[in-house]
């Protein structure tokens, strides 16, 4: 059935044993992001029986799914306080942010008479989870809440950086999470084990040699699915790209011009689309549309393909000036991008899976 998501195993584990080389080498221990790609059994199976130390996801569902594993599971997005007995349950550390969700994390622990590990994040101006670097107090008042409870630790600190605020890590910044955690261990006597450095943003720093000393954690999504640091969008050497790729089958094939006719308003999306005149053209649609990718993040294998535009269930594509002739059924392939690959994989329901 088509659309399909086709993954290449043994790329992907390329992609690892790459990811452990640098990051392990680096001295770092690596957390390797599931979320990308909704914790896909198959990919977990390469995961567990590699030497990488966690496994972490945003969503505490995709944790679940591991059941018995001999990986830490870490939840990425800061809990919900509704959601503290999975969190304790499902996940052996997480990242916080706020006291109140500690302390439901504290109590749920205790039920479940268990001790869970948590980063505390220090948000170093990419404006998205964690205290301001700038807010001592809060950071200090945090920490002494923190070491009252019986049944959390303070495993160490976490900053993220690019998602939001498209921050670049650089050894300034990052330094900044090394010194905070130091005043830190001073003024309370103890000893943070982890400093997490960040995401796929910060692992070209290491090929630069300018991971400050003191950050021991990196978490990496996007690198290794898809062999891109994402700083400065540089593929990573002897990574690949095309470990996941996109087959959909094409369901019309016609002559058309390109501009479309009568008054225009807004598309199936409530966006105002622009409309290049190409004259009369070849196009195809194919059955598969934004609830399963990101249309600007999805690119044609064949390079003669352009994608024109898309609905909720259609691609339509520009196959005019292309060397193969295209008919109706025939497979049109893809590379994906970040979002495509989440939202192919979120898909399930429509888009299969297949592994070679
Ligand atoms: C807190 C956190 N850490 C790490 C990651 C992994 O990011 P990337 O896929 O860019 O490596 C994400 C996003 O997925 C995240 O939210």
């Amino acid at each position: 059935m088509y659309p399909r998501l086709v993954i290449d195993l043994k790329k992907v584990k390329n992609n690892l044993d790459k990811t452990i080389n640098m990051v392990k080498g680096s001295g770092c221990s690596l957390m390797i992001v599931t979320k990308g790609y909704c914790a896909d059994m198959e990919i977990y199976k390469l995961l567990e029986a590699s030497n990488i130390d966690y496994l972490a996801d945003s969503r505490i569902q995709n944790l679940k799914k591991y059941g018995k594993t001999t990986k830490e599971r870490v939840l990425l997005r800061l809990p919900m306080m509704s959601e503290a007995e999975e969190v304790v349950a499902h996940a052996d550390l997480s990242l916080n942010s706020e006291i109140e969700t500690i302390k439901e994390l504290n109590k749920a622990a205790k039920t479940q008479n268990k001790k869970h590990k948590i980063l505390q994040m220090i948000d170093l101006g990419d404006l998205r989870e964690g205290i301001f670097f700038k807010d001592e107090d809060e950071i200090y008042n945090t920490v002494e809440e923190i070491l009252k409870l019986t049944n959390i630790e303070l495993f160490g600190l976490g900053v993220n950086l690019t998602c939001y605020g498209a921050v670049i890590p650089k050894k300034e910044n990052l330094s900044l999470l090394v010194e905070i955690a130091t005043k830190i261990e001073k003024r309370f006597n103890i000893k943070l084990q982890m400093l997490s450095g960040g995401n796929s943003s910060s692992v070209y720093l290491i090929g630069k040699n300018e991971l400050p000393e003191g950050i021991n954690n990196l978490r990496v999504g996007e690198a290794f699915l898809l062999g891109d640091e994402t700083a400065y969008s540089q593929m990573l050497e002897e990574f690949h790209d095309d470990a996941f790729t996109l087959e959909a089958e094409i369901i019309e094939l016609k002559e058309k011009q390109t501009v479309p006719i009568g008054e225009t308003g807004v598309d199936a999306f409530g966006n105002k689309p622009v409309y290049e005149d190409l004259g009369i053209i070849k196009r195809a649609i194919i059955a598969v549309g934004r609830q399963d990718v990101d249309p600007d993040n999805l690119h044609p294998i064949d390079s003669k393909i352009s994608i024109l535009g898309a609905s909720s269930d259609h691609l339509i594509l520009n196959v005019n000036n292309t060397d193969k002739e295209y008919k109706v059924g025939d497979i049109v392939k893809f590379k994906l991008s970040y979002s495509s690959l989440l939202r192919a994989t979120t898909s399930s329901a429509y888009v299969e899976k297949a592994y070679i």
